[in-house]
């Protein structure tokens, strides 16, 4: 039995990866924050040593973007100290660290969705933070994957879907912006990738390591999928407002975004034959199941 310890998982994505259910031979093991918190090295390194562990998924961090803008000291703690520490006591324990990290690390000023490769730049304090967690991750623990997500959405906390069936309910014309173009990542999609390169890193010493893209695919704006799911809402017969496209311009925000998330992802279906959804399924069916209850 494989036992993997895997922060953040009330979040979007830990709540997906708890959803998976069981996977034969691994045991995932969600502490919560309190017991394992990225801010507290003691207490990492307290649980790490105290069991016997295969491999780490970090999927906690300071996610709120714009807020980051002014709490730059509590980001960085989190999503560049916290990581850094666990790539080192990941690397003292010999085993891998899989890390999530985010599309915002590009500035977006690329015309071609990104590769791997490509030099960063973000323009936000939370896309700057995340970079330096990357470069702590690959400085202190070289056997680790990095899987950059875009735009994550699920049926759980909060994200563009469940905010755009919030506000449809009472509002008839949402302006959404249409020159931020990406693609929607499905949290369930991105948690079953994470586990399956988990189990490749510990059963493999030949699997790549290294910084991987995964997203749905098919490009699109934001103002595009607020389009899809007002569609869906319709098909529901719930109301669904009109979707007025705008530019960034003209929703000003105090973190600056990217203009291109585009995440290309040919390096992590060569190597793990991981491949991404149709974006647009991944939508629906996170719409369906949010319409249909089954989540809060
Ligand atoms: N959301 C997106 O659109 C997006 C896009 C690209 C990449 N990503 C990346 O994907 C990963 C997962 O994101 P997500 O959407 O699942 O995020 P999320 O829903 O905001 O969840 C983050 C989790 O991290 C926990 N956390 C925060 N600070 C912590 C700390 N000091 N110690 C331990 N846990 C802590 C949070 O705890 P609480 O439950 O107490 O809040 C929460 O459970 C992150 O690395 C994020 O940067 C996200």
């Amino acid at each position: 039995m494989k036992r993997i310890l895997v922060t953040g998982g009330d979040g979007q994505v830990g709540q997906a990866m708890k959803a998976l259910g069981s996977i034969s031979e691994t045991e995932l093991v969600f502490p919560t924050r309190q017991d394992f918190d990225l801010s507290d090295a003691e207490k990492m390194r307290s649980m790490l040593f105290s069991n016997v562990w295969h491999c780490v998924i970090n999927l906690a961090a300071y996610t709120a973007v714009d807020k980051a803008e002014d709490n730059t000291s509590e980001a960085f703690l989190i999503n560049r100290d916290g990581p850094a520490k666990l790539a080192q006591l990941t690397a003292n324990l010999g085993i891998p660290l899989v890390h999530v990290s985010t599309d915002y690390v590009f500035s977006g000023d690329l015309d071609r969705p990104y590769i791997e490769t490509d030099v960063t730049g973000p323009i936000n304090v939370y896309g700057l933070s995340k970079e330096a967690g990357e470069r702590e991750v690959r400085t202190h623990n070289p056997n680790h994957a990095i899987i950059r997500a875009s735009w994550v959405v699920s049926p759980y906390r909060s994200n563009f879907i469940k905010t755009m069936i919030r506000l449809s309910a009472n509002q008839s014309v949402l302006r959404v912006v249409s020159d931020q173009i990406g693609a929607p990542t499905s949290a369930r999609e991105l948690a079953a990738a994470l586990v399956h390169i988990t189990t490749e890193l510990i059963s493999s010493k030949d699997a790549q390591r290294g910084t991987f893209h995964f997203c749905n695919s098919g490009y699109v704006s934001w103002a595009d999928i607020a389009g899809h799911i007002m569609e869906i809402l319709t098909e529901y017969g719930r109301p669904a407002s009109r979707i007025e496209r705008i530019s960034t311009s003209e929703y000003p925000t105090p973190a600056r975004r990217p203009k291109n998330s585009c995440l290309n992802t040919q390096a992590i279906s060569e190597a793990f034959h991981i491949n991404p959804k149709d974006g647009r399924d991944a939508v629906r069916l996170i719409v369906s199941e949010i319409i249909q209850g089954e989540f809060q």
